[in-house]
């Protein structure tokens, strides 16, 4: 038996994508289990250059097989474009990709509210991606959501939207006097689009847990990060799924007990995309150095992300919400010009210093970080590829972030190639 899970610690885009897939080399399945296309994972093999929006990123070794867990929420046109995008490259997908029957479905209107309700909020907004993501689960804890099966079977589908549709044109025209939606129009459309994607639903946590009865290897792809949880992020700064490493039980059908190994991607600095406190945040200037040299816009909308020092009192909190026992940490390369390096190591609130993450916005809002100053090492580190070759002083800094989160470091990533990656002990 042998279940990986590997979340993202901070506010995502760790390099989760990159780190699955030199991971995927000793795995026969990976699975997706939270999240949607509001998730933007970059493996880069060779010249060639892949952002997988929804799709595991094991997609692209084809000895492995790949599935979307009944905790993502899937947006079916992207999805095929997204096969399609694939199989242009000759990425073959057919057959290597299996969809919950119970994952729920994006639908128009859940990205309209999306947009809508991100509007009237002002300067409240959460710059969320845009994707339909939280609408589509308020849906589905308000259980008047469309799943996959319904997806495929027509009758059935055409009802759910026409209910939901008659109840959400009442909102609209109401509150933000909107024109309706055309429920039959929608429910052609992704008639169509359950026709296509048929043979691919299935029932994933079958798969799984009989792969787990054959001794197969199943790697867990979280996305987002453990700060973007709905529970234990920056609330309402978040996305509407589990991001931590117990959502990959809930959104697969996977039991804690089979769950093996808990990997962490930690990036060497941190970023943060959309809305909301962010204490090691950077001044205009060194953000845009660090921005520039990590290429940190993001992959799915663009934005440029917002940059800061590594927190230690974040990565505290997610070796602890994610029971981590190795890290990953990414992007250290984007560091070397650098003659300091900034390393938060606890915050000061209402005068006292503190060292547990506070989830609760008020109190974030108000914390001050308390810095320790790390002298750079001022040397190119991409074309290193062995730990013993990276500069005395980036091992130390790579060894005092491990220390200080109380984890170990596993892996270290010194470039977006997979050949720039290797093992720290
Ligand atoms: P994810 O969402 O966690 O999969 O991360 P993203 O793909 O959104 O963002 C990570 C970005 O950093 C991508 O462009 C990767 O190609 C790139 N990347 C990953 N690891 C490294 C690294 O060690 N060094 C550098 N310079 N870039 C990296
Ligand atoms: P990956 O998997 C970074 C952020 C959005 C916004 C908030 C809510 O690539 O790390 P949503 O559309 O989910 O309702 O937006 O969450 N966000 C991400 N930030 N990486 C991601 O995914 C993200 N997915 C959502 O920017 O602040
Ligand atoms: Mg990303």
């Amino acid at each position: 038996m042998s279940v990986t899970v590997l979340v993202g610690t901070q506010w995502g885009d760790e390099g989760k994508g990159k780190i699955i897939d030199v991971l995927t080399e000793n795995a026969d399945i990976v699975a997706r289990y939270q999240g949607g296309n509001n998730a933007g994972h970059t493996v880069e093999i060779g010249d060639d250059k892949h952002i997988l929006h929804l799709i595991p990123s094991g997609i692209l070794r084809d000895r492995v097989i790949c599935v979307i867990g009944n905790g993502v929420v899937i947006d079916p046109a992207v999805l095929l474009d997204e096969i399609k995008n694939l199989e242009k490259n000759n990425i073959k997908v057919k057959n290597r990709l299996f969809i919950s029957e119970t994952a729920h479905v994006i639908l128009p209107y859940h990205k309209l509210l999306d947009k809508l309700e991100e509007g009237s909020k002002g300067s409240k907004k959460i710059g969320t991606t845009g994707r339909g993501i939280g609408p589509c689960y308020v849906d589905k804890y308000a259980r008047k959501g469309i799943r996959m099966a319904d997806l495929v079977c027509p009758d059935i589908l055409k009802n759910k939207v026409k209910n939901r549709v008659s109840e959400i044109n009442e909102v609209l025209v109401a509150k933000y006097s909107e024109h309706k939606l055309d429920a039959a129009a929608i429910a052609a459309e992704y008639t169509k689009y359950g026709e296509m994607l048929k043979d691919m639903v299935k029932p994933v946590h079958i798969i799984l847990n009989k792969a787990i009865s054959e001794g197969k290897r199943i790697l867990c792809e979280g996305a987002q990060g453990t700060l973007l949880d709905v529970d234990h992020g920056t609330y309402p700064y978040v996305t509407s799924s589990s991001a931590t490493a117990g959502g990959a039980c809930t959104g697969t059908g996977i039991g804690p007990s089979n769950i093996k190994n808990i990997v962490g991607v930690m990036k060497a600095y941190i970023t943060r995309v959309g809305e909301g406190p962010f204490p090691t945040e950077l001044d205009k200037h060194m953000g845009e150095v660090i921005r520039k040299k990590g290429g940190e816009f993001g992959a799915t909308t663009g934005r440029p992300r917002r940059c800061g020092w590594f927190d230690a009192v974040i990565g505290k909190y997610a070796v602890m919400l994610n029971s981590i026992d190795k890290i990953a940490f990414t992007k250290l390369d984007v560091l070397d010009d650098l003659d300091e390096i900034r390393i938060c190591t606890a915050y000061k609130y209402n005068g006292k210093t503190i060292k547990e993450f506070p989830p609760v916005l008020e109190v974030l809002e108000k914390c001050e970080p308390v810095y320790e100053t790390f002298r750079g090492w001022k040397t190119e580190t991409s074309g290193c590829a062995k730990f013993g070759e990276l500069p005395e002083q980036a091992r130390k800094y790579v060894k005092k972030l491990a220390e200080l989160v109380g984890s170990r470091a596993w892996i270290v990533s010194v470039g977006p190639k997979r050949s720039q990656t290797f093992y720290a002990e």
